[in-house]
């Protein structure tokens, strides 16, 4: 018979495993210097927008920053957006606190934490203008793909949070991950493809700066492919 205890949470699938990565003292005094300002934590649940950036303005999210050049470079260029952007690789989060710190950049908050549970814990519903989710891990492998962080319940979470207008703009460099994205956002009934049913988007100039990461992809001659959907 099988005895397994009843109170145990089943175990969830996540989107990443921690890499054992050093944190540098560089990157450890990111987190010593500038957590009290720039990093929020979900143990403090639901956020306020307006209290945690001291103004009202458009709000866009990205998940999975890893260095953090996007997210910095659209928050420097974007004075008049607030930026969230959510990692789990310590590391990546000491390097961009350092970065935002020391550029005073007032607009952007970090969590070092999962996107889903930050997603279901702490942004408030209708609430988002934009989500971001540029290379997220493509997990290669077929018996890996339930990995991956985009799947239907992926694509119902980000709708629920998208204020009606908003958009998830995503890029991957992986063509079976471009179509799964495609599969799943098409059926996703809460969202309009921008380019069109079953199109993926131009390379949109400014939303999408060109990072290291692609520059990488380009000289391994990766294609890129965009897709941006309008929630309804
Ligand atoms: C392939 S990297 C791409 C980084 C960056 N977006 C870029 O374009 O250079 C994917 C990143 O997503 C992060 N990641 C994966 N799943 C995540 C999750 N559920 N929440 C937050 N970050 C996640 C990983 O740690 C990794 O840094």
């Amino acid at each position: 018979m099988n005895d397994l205890p009843t109170d145990r949470p089943l175990r969830t699938v996540r989107s990443f495993v921690r890499r054992q990565g050093r944190t540098t003292p560089s990157q450890e005094k990111g987190f010593t210097q500038y957590s009290a300002d720039f990093l929020l934590s979900i143990a403090n649940g639901s956020l306020d927008f307006a209290a945690t950036f001291g103004r009202t303005a458009p709000v866009v999210l990205e998940i999975g920053i890893g260095n953090g050049d996007t997210l910095l470079h659209l928050a420097e260029g974007n004075p008049d957006r607030d930026y969230i952007g959510i990692e789990v690789h310590r590391p990546g989060v000491g390097r961009v606190l350092v970065e935002i710190g020391q550029r005073s950049l007032p607009n952007v908050r970090l969590f070092a934490e999962d996107a889903i549970d930050v997603l279901k814990q702490c942004i408030p519903d209708a609430s988002l203008d934009g989500v971001l989710l540029f290379f997220p891990d493509p997990w290669h492998k077929k018996k890996h793909h339930k990995r991956r962080i985009v799947q239907a319940s992926f694509a119902a979470l980000v709708g629920s949070k998208l204020k009606r207008g908003g958009y998830l703009h995503m890029a991957t460099d992986w063509e079976h991950y471009a179509e799964q994205m495609m599969e799943v956002m098409s059926a996703e009934s809460g969202f309009c493809n921008q380019a069109g049913a079953g199109a993926f988007s131009a390379r949109p100039e400014g939303s999408r700066p060109f990072t290291r990461f692609e520059k990488r992809g380009e000289r391994l001659g990766h294609g890129v492919w965009d897709l941006i959907f309008e929630k309804l």
